[in-house]
């Protein structure tokens, strides 16, 4: 593993809103860097915005004010959200800082006076939106082949950046450097692009045309093109032509982080002109896929898209991360959708990772008052768990040497999940009850310590929640700053654990009928959601609320596992005259083949809820002890649908 990280994200144009889009590429920048520095790696992490060029001209013109008075008012929404969001870039720069504006006008002048920039007459094809020149054969029936807007044809005396000659080196520097464009076949697309003869890049625009620019230095008359001015962002903001340690201890960058949108600009562009300047090329250009609606792209001008400020409030800002990260496969679109965000949250967070803290901590305090036992001698069961641990580790740092964040999220939750079910397994309220001390404290403490490790690992994607966790098992007293400290922590036996608070409350759903066609969804937060405990609860009911709950009778007709949930059964059930579905955990105990033809007692008048995206039309009644369950059933024949009380 390298020994410093920089890395960058796209810099934002001014005038948009940031939408989910944007806040994917500065959140996995920001995952990327924690995880670095979690590893004790020192990084620099570097974000922006882009604010010249015509768009910004005329959004200012419209609004009757100077363009950087309009930029000073927008750029503040993307620096609040990042603050919002917890983005620890250790550098903001905006492309109309003096000292920015003053490395690009150098490059130009250098590039200028070693003939790598020269003047020619050019007639071409401008798409506003886009802010880019086309030649005839760029064009996809006449219109702009990115935007498919109007575009209109343009004669005048420019500066191009002889970037044709470049070509060769190019391909050749692809090809021979396959880390150098990711993933692969973005890489290939590349390639394919410069199949075609690679033109100059025309670097100026025509104060006539647009003032809104940096100046050329040998030219008044003209303004840098916006894309030209924008990519030299990447070594004005660690120092180039100013700091010269600082810009050598980070360039060459080890990743910039960018959408598949801006791909041809970071991958033929930028190599080219970094070649010219005569600077080392960065590590990795990674570009990731698109966060679709339906299946288009979220942007603004299509008018579909998420504020990340409601999903923030509706469920927290690390909550939001988790999802952004583990949803997205880096490369590949995604698609964005509220069920998905909420069903994601309820399983993964709210009862994969909040229930094994609850539990640990509930038991913990139980059985000791607090102080995290001892551990004695491990069976198979607390090595496979500790297994569990160690494959999320190491499988999260290679990860993120090939950017697959979203799998080395999944490893730590597999070992969360193991941790579930090591508890289910060792069943320590069962321990607890047989005075079997030893093995208790064996296995509170194993599972207290797995706990530990995988909030380490998380604690990137979810900073604060990930602290609190810490905090719960008394972890935050001891000296862990990061994944490099976890191979010195032998034990957390001694930490002192408090009562867990509920981290990740579940989101329920509640559908109502609107007056409208669509049902409109209402969606809240549950304040402390009561965490599954083993014991029932001492608590008095009357007969009529008890009455309130609908027992009857049923029976399964069919039943089949339900793909990707290893505890789930779908069964579909006789409940008298009428045919039910019901989704319920029993898979770990009973086969489909063992449960068919069954007489089962259920409740029948639960609100029907989804389950994996399946509807369960009311729930069975088991009982539950440790590793064992067995469904409740009657005591010889008797119909379904038959009331119990
Ligand atoms: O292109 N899904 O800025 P920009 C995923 N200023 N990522 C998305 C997205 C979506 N639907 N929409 C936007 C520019 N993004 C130039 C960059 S860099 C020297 C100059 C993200 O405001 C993604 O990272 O249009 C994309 O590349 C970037 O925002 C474009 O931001
Ligand atoms: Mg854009």
């Amino acid at each position: 593993m390298s020994e410093k990280f920089y890395v960058t994200t796209p810099i934002y144009y001014v005038n948009d809103r940031p939408h989910i889009g944007h806040a994917y590429t500065t959140v996995l920048a920001d995952v990327l860097a924690r995880t670095h520095r979690s590893l004790a790696e020192s990084t620099f992490f570097l974000t922006g915005t882009d604010e010249h060029g015509q768009k910004v001209q005329q959004a200012a013109e419209k609004r009757g004010v100077a363009p950087l008075a309009h930029c000073d008012e927008t750029v503040v929404r993307f620096q609040e959200l990042w603050t919002r969001l917890g983005i620890t870039n250790d550098y903001f720069i905006r492309t109309t800082q003096e000292s920015h504006k003053k490395i690009v006008a150098k490059i130009m002048q250098d590039l200028y006076d070693r003939d790598e920039i020269y003047k020619a007459d050019y007639t071409g094809w401008y798409c506003v939106g886009c802010e880019r020149f086309f030649t005839e054969k760029d064009l996809v029936d006449g219109k702009c082949p990115d935007c498919g807007r109007d575009v209109n044809a343009i004669t005048e005396s420019n500066y191009f950046f002889r970037m044709s000659k470049y070509q060769d080196w190019l391909i050749e520097y692809i090809k021979t450097h396959p880390e150098f464009i990711q993933p692969a076949f973005r890489a290939n697309e590349t390639l394919g692009f410069l199949k075609k003869p690679l033109g100059d890049l025309c670097i100026s625009r025509p104060k006539s045309r647009l003032s809104w620019g940096i100046e050329l230095p040998f030219d008044p008359e003209y303004v840098c093109y916006v894309w030209f001015d924008a990519l030299i962002n990447y070594i004005s903001g660690v120092g180039y032509g100013s700091d010269d340690e600082k810009f050598n201890s980070w360039w060459p960058a080890s990743c910039h982080l960018i959408g598949k949108d801006i791909l041809t600009t970071h991958t033929v562009y930028w190599p080219t002109m970094l070649k010219a300047i005569g600077l080392p090329m960065p590590q990795t250009i990674f570009a990731h896929g698109w966060w679709l609606t339906g299946n288009s792209k979220m942007s603004k001008s299509l008018g579909n898209v998420v504020n990340p400020m409601d999903m923030i409030d509706r469920a927290g800002v690390d909550a939001f991360r988790y999802f952004l990260m583990a949803e997205m496969s880096p490369g590949n679109d995604a698609n964005f959708s509220e069920e998905s965000f909420i069903s994601r949250y309820n399983s993964d967070l709210a009862n994969d990772l909040g229930n094994l803290l609850s539990r640990v901590s509930k038991l913990t305090i139980r059985a000791t008052g607090g102080e995290i036992p001892a551990p004695g001698e491990n069976n198979t069961d607390d090595q496979e768990l500790a297994q569990a641990v160690d494959s999320a580790i190491s499988s999260m740092a290679e990860c993120l040497e090939s950017y697959k964040l979203d799998q080395g999220i999944n490893a730590a939750m597999n070992a969360v999940r193991a941790g579930n079910r090591y508890l289910e397994k060792c069943a320590p309220w069962t321990l607890a009850k047989n005075g079997d001390t030893a093995r208790l404290h064996t296995v509170l403490h194993n599972a207290a310590d797995a706990l530990c490790r995988v909030a380490v690992l998380l604690a990137p994607v979810m900073p604060e929640k990930m602290a609190e966790l810490l905090a719960v098992l008394g972890a935050d007293k001891a000296n862990i700053a990061g994944i490099a400290d976890l191979k010195e922590l032998k034990s957390v036996a001694g930490f002192t654990m408090k009562e867990a608070v509920p981290l990740f409350p579940r989101i329920i759903v509640e559908e109502e009928a609107a007056p409208a066609a669509k049902p409109e969804k209402k969606v809240k937060a549950e304040k402390a959601a009561p965490a599954k405990t083993e014991e029932a609860v001492n608590v008095v009911v009357t007969i009529d609320e008890f009455f309130k709950t609908r027992l009857k009778t049923a029976k399964v007709l069919t039943a089949e596992k339900v793909e990707g949930a290893d505890k789930l059964l779908k069964l579909s059930i006789e409940v008298g005259s009428e045919t039910r579905q019901l989704v319920a955990g029993v898979a770990q105990y009973y086969s489909p083949e063992a449960i068919i033809g069954k007489t089962i007692v259920i409740v029948a008048n639960l609100k029907p809820a989804k389950i994996r995206g399946i509807e369960s039309q009311g729930m069975l009644l088991a009982a539950k002890d440790g590793n064992n369950l067995k469904l409740v059933t009657i005591d010889g024949d008797m119909p379904s649908g038959v009331s119990i009380g």
